[in-house]
């Protein structure tokens, strides 16, 4: 599940480059029981499956026994939602655990005694956290200084000053009759800013009114 979304384009080559490292641990390794189980039944009857602490811990330990951390995010939907400011912050931080439950979840204690921050990547459920905790990564990786060959391009995406991007167009300036607008053929940089900026303003409005709320 790992190694598609990292072995492709902009993440590989910021790995390849040395800018980012990521390394990939199946909790199971550190199973103590004979199948190898990480899951048991939930005191109380209800539903499903959950993680148990013993092979979690374990393998939580012997990362921390390697390096320090500066944050062990658990994947999960009743998480805080993952968006652009979180990204920026996560970038910032040298080493990061990102722990993946399955969605029935984790025993609540090694929430309780290891976990520093709960994210989730939208209000919807997925059968396992491996998706989202490669959406975070993506978002983080994608930030560190190098990773972009453009430097400022992390800076113009959408959402980086709280607007979406404004319509983008490239060759051929006409296409079955459809134009690209006159003035990003104009050449005047300054008018070119300002259509961009009422552009995004307008995306933004229509499109995603929240983001305009605060
Ligand atoms: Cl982080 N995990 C799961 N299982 N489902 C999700 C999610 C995470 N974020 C949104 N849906």
């Amino acid at each position: 599940m790992f190694e598609g979304p990292f072995s492709h384009s902009i993440i590989h080559r910021a790995i390849k480059k040395g800018l980012a490292e990521i390394h990939i641990h199946n909790i199971r390794d550190h199973s103590k029981s004979k199948h190898r189980n990480v899951d048991d039944y939930p005191f109380g009857g209800s539903s499903g499956m959950v993680m148990m602490i013993q092979p979690i811990a374990d393998c939580i330990e012997s990362l921390k026994a390697e390096r320090e951390y500066s944050e062990i995010i658990f994947l999960t939907p009743d998480g805080e939602r993952l968006n652009q400011s979180i990204a920026n912050q996560l970038s910032l931080k040298e080493n990061i655990i990102l722990l993946c439950g399955h969605y029935k979840g984790i025993d609540e204690r090694i929430r309780e005694k290891y976990i520093t921050r709960e994210i989730s990547i939208g209000d919807y459920v997925l059968s396992g956290g491996e998706l989202a905790a490669a959406v975070v990564a993506d978002s983080i990786i994608r930030l560190i200084p190098g990773v972009l060959s453009d430097e400022t391009s992390a800076l113009s995406d959408s959402f980086q000053d709280g607007l979406l991007s404004p319509p983008v167009y490239t060759r051929p300036a006409e296409y079955e009759g459809m134009k690209v607008p006159d003035i990003l053929l104009s050449g005047n940089e300054k008018e070119i800013k300002k259509w961009n900026l009422e552009q995004a303003i307008e995306r933004t409005r229509r499109r995603r009114p929240d983001l305009l709320e605060d």
